[in-house]
């Protein structure tokens, strides 16, 4: 069964053809990257998803639901949550309280925050949990602002995690990382990811990354889909090569 489907989904800017009739399939359980050169339109897909951007024409599905016009919050509520290519993370709150933050929203109490934020053990010890889970539990009295570049890349991911989604997307969770702070990364991603269940959509621009961890890969160029399948024949594809790598095989 797919958890997601896109249909013919279309948008363009001015003469750029961002994402250019995309039928787009997740389905439950998988780890799925998506990859292709910059400006390929992997983020505007994204953002077409997670509703941070409304589509010129096609369709979205969350299983048999039609979810192109809903609003961020009714698509979170349908089990859709994401981090960001740039962190969106509060840097003057510390980090537990960013996961925490998340948590409140979830549960549709962020009116009520600073009454409530003091006093709510449940979610403090929830996102106390949660940063275990990511290795950041030792940070968590600290600012966000003071975390190294891994870790808040790390912080941006368990943000979205907090939201308890069933279809995850991360914008280059490893960008601007050393390659040892990209394989940490991963490795914690892809263990809390499975650990719990979750369907996992990842944009990634390093191949060795995603041969290692990726059940599934889609490769988009030109707002198009160029190629669609596992590491191993994706690895094999002469087009991508060309596209991707810039190399004839
Ligand atoms: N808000 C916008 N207004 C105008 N053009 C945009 C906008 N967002 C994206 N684009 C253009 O759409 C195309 C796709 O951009 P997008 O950010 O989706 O690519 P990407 O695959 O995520 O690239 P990268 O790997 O560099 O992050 C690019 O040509 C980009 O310049
Ligand atoms: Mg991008």
């Amino acid at each position: 069964m797919n958890l997601l489907r896109t249909e013919a989904l279309k948008k363009h800017f001015g003469e750029t053809r961002a994402v250019d009739g995309v039928n787009f399939t997740v389905n439950e359980g998988e780890f799925l990257s998506l990859v292709g050169t910059n400006g390929a339109g992997k983020t505007t897909l994204v953002n077409l998803i997670s509703a941070f951007l409304a589509p010129d024409s096609g369709r979205i599905f969350i299983g048999d639901r039609d979810i192109t016009h809903a609003s961020v919050e009714e698509r979170i509520r349908a089990g859709i949550a994401r981090s960001f290519q740039l962190v969106n993370l509060f840097d003057d709150l510390s980090v537990l309280d960013n996961v925490a933050l998340a948590i409140f929203a979830r549960e549709g109490k962020t009116k009520r925050i600073l009454a409530l934020a003091e006093r709510d053990a449940a979610v403090t010890r929830e996102a106390s949990d949660l940063l275990g889970e990511f290795g950041l539990d030792g940070k968590s009295e600290g600012r966000a602002g003071g975390l190294a570049q891994g870790e808040r890349k790390l912080l941006d991911v368990a943000v979205a995690y907090a939201l308890r989604p069933r279809l995850l997307f991360l914008d280059e969770p490893t960008s601007g990382v050393s390659t040892r702070d990209k394989a940490q990364i991963m490795d914690t991603v892809s263990a809390v990811v499975r650990g719990g269940g979750i369907t996992a959509v990842v944009i990634e621009h390093d191949m060795d990354v995603v041969f290692k961890y990726s059940d599934r890969v889609v490769v988009m160029h030109e707002g198009r889909f160029l190629a669609d399948g596992p590491p191993g024949e994706i690895r094999q594809n002469s087009d991508v090569a060309k596209y991707l790598l810039g190399t004839d095989v």
